[in-house]
């Protein structure tokens, strides 16, 4: 949860999703991984097939973003070890993802479902529009400290300065954010996942909703194979499940240095997470940019200058999410953040 994390007691979410989300990492390393993602996955599609779409959406994301739950010792207790508070999941291994799609791909086979749409319609929407407005604010030179949320005529205007700006969606599931943005009317758009079931899912679903035109790759994006660089790179809920992992701290650190090199110099990377409030995003901004600067300090002439130069700025964030008020602070399910490379 962006902005606010609920205690276990306060939340509505039921024990038995957050034991499918929530898993101790030693368990996950001893455990044939293959067998324990079998298990939680049989554990939504039980019910998947019998709430309706909105409901699995929901408690999808809540599955996602239950593994941020922590034990209430840990809210009374000054931590030295900041590891000790990490929360690992099985929504942090491939094989989890490689069961969920298996399951999709024949859920589209058998009945036409599109399958989960990470934190419901609406996020995705918003994320597509409010990123559609950035980039017309940018290409107009516009101060991109807050992206205006009116829908005014020059936002038609705008299409001709935005449109060939080429996106990259990292962890792009089954696509359908690509395909929100080509309704706004972008038109380079690429998807990748390291999950072949996601990327047949992602096709199979352009191709029967008419926007064959957007390409998807298998991919890695820790170990990236791209060597093209986008203008907006955009990620909603990657980040927070490769968070999730049993080594997350080191494979964020790893995102960070492989999705920095796909973003273009003057480019965007648009980053939505429910793991994540806005703050912590720029805290992790903040240790990329210094972890740049030293190694700048360390490198040869050339090499230096380009690591210098591979920074993120804080350009806005989404400020129509509905917010809640818990424990005298106010907080939001998710936080979209825009950064812009230097
Ligand atoms: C929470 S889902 C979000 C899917 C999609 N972005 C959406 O919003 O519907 C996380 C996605 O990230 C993908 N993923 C996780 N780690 C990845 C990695 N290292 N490289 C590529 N994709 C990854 C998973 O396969 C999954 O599709």
């Amino acid at each position: 949860m962006a902005g606010m994390r609920m205690l276990p007691e306060e939340s509505d979410i039921s024990q038995q999703q957050i034991r499918a989300a929530s898993a101790v990492a030693s368990d996950l390393v001893s455990d044939d991984d293959r067998s324990v993602a079998a298990d939680s996955w049989s554990i939504k599609s039980d019910y998947g097939s019998t709430l309706d779409d909105e409901q699995r959406h929901a408690d999808a994301t809540d599955a996602l973003c239950a593994a941020n739950f922590r034990a209430a010792s840990d809210y009374s207790s000054d931590k030295e070890e900041p590891d000790a508070e990490v929360v690992t999941s099985m929504l942090g291994l491939q094989s989890y993802w490689d069961s969920a799609y298996a399951d999709e791909l024949s859920n589209f086979r058998e009945h036409g479902h599109a399958g989960e749409v990470w934190f419901g319609g609406d996020v995705m929407d918003v994320v597509a529009s409010w990123t559609k407005r950035l980039c017309i604010d940018i290409s107009q030179g516009h101060s991109t400290n807050h992206v205006s949320d009116n829908t005014s005529s020059s936002v038609e205007d705008g299409d001709k300065y935005f449109s060939d700006w080429s996106v990259l969606d990292v962890g792009t599931g089954n696509g359908l954010l690509l395909q929100e943005l080509a309704k706004q009317g972008f038109s380079d758009l690429t998807g990748v996942d390291y999950s072949e079931g996601a990327i047949k899912l992602a096709q199979n679903l352009a191709d029967r909703d008419g926007f064959s035109n957007i390409n998807f790759l298998v991919d890695d994006i820790l170990e990236t194979k791209l060597e093209r660089q986008f203008r907006i790179v955009i990620d909603k809920g990657t980040l927070d499940a490769i968070g999730l992992h049993p080594d997350g701290p080191i494979k964020r650190v790893m995102y960070w240095d492989s999705v920095s090199k796909l973003v273009a110099p003057g480019g965007l990377l648009v980053i939505t997470s429910c793991n994540s409030t806005k703050d912590e995003l720029m805290q992790e901004v903040e240790n990329f940019n210094q972890r740049r600067g030293e190694a700048s300090l360390e490198k040869e002439q050339e090499a230096a200058t380009a690591a210098a130069t591979c920074q993120f700025r804080y350009v806005d964030h989404v400020r129509t999410y509905p917010t809640f008020m818990f424990g005298g602070s106010v907080g939001s399910r998710v936080a979209t953040v825009a950064l812009l490379r230097s």
